[in-house]
């Protein structure tokens, strides 16, 4: 079993995101239906959550249904309702036990209404929970929470020149917590999809080509020794780690990001 020494404990990030990527081609390579992938994919989750509580992770974040995933055939839509379904009905009452708190990010009024009442009851029964906050994209797109904050903006009567960074933060989904520092893409795409297109602007990426069910904590190991070793300079200089307060506090709670790390060069002006 992979225990992070004290050494790699320096740098865990606070908020991991992944999107978890693969499930149809690991059931393809097995001659399975789609869903059987989807399925093992959602039993991949327990232990990586746990994974995350064991690595002192605070946040996690997983993308299990886009905006753009209506587009796939019913039966593939209405499983991947079930799922969440299910996994609400059979997995809340440990995840409340284990101290995981659960948000919804993404549209909720699309969903069938029954699902949309146990998604506010989960929501509502852990809201107190303190040792993980897992937040479940679903019917999210990065894009639509742009507009989406764009327009609750404009509803709510904010003069132009009150709208700042902090506020638009403040407006996402995601309102409150601090950005995430690694995203993870499993199977090796090279895009990003939209995934937390206003949250990820300092984020670092790793992506593997491992299909999501198997994901499994030893590759997460690998993504956060990875992540360790990255210089992240928010736009500033390696040596005073130089970046305005508001671009290296997470921009979500104000809290400013350990500019710890090793002094290893870095070729991208931009990184
Ligand atoms: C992308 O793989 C994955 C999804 C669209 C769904 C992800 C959902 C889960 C892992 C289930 C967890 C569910 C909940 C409700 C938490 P893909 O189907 O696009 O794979 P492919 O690119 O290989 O076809």
């Amino acid at each position: 079993m992979t225990v992070l020494d004290d050494n790699e404990l320096e740098r865990v990030p606070r908020h991991v995101a992944i999107i978890m990527d693969g499930n149809g081609r690991w059931a393809k390579a097995r001659g399975l239906p789609r869903l059987a992938g989807h399925r093992a994919g959602t039993e991949n989750l327990k232990p990586i959550i746990e994974a995350c509580v064991e690595f002192g992770i605070e946040i996690l974040t997983i993308w299990a249904f886009s905006t753009e995933n209506w587009r796939r055939p019913e039966t593939e839509v209405k499983g991947l309702l079930r799922i969440l379904q299910k996994m609400i009905r059979r997995e809340l009452r440990e995840l409340h036990k284990q101290g995981v708190r659960l948000r919804h990010l993404g549209y909720l009024d699309h969903l069938p209404e029954r699902l949309q009442k146990q998604v506010c009851e989960a929501v509502e029964l852990t809201r107190n929970n303190e040792r993980l906050i897992l937040n479940v994209a679903f019917d999210y797109g990065g894009r639509a929470e742009i507009v989406d904050a764009v327009r609750r903006i404009i509803t709510d009567g904010v003069p132009p020149g009150e709208v700042d960074e902090a506020l638009l933060s403040s407006y996402m989904y995601t309102a409150g917590q601090p950005d995430p520092d690694l995203i993870i893409r499993t199977s090796g795409e090279m895009r990003t999809s939209g995934f937390m297109l206003w949250q990820s602007a300092y984020a670092e990426y790793y992506v593997t080509p491992t299909f999501w069910p198997d994901f499994d904590r030893e590759e997460l190991h690998a993504a956060l020794i990875a992540y360790k070793q990255r210089d992240r300079r928010f736009g500033g200089l390696k040596d005073d780690c130089g970046s305005p307060p508001d671009l290296k506090a997470g921009a979500g709670d104000g809290r400013a990001r350990p500019a710890r790390g090793p002094e290893v060069p870095n070729a991208d002006p931009h990184a």
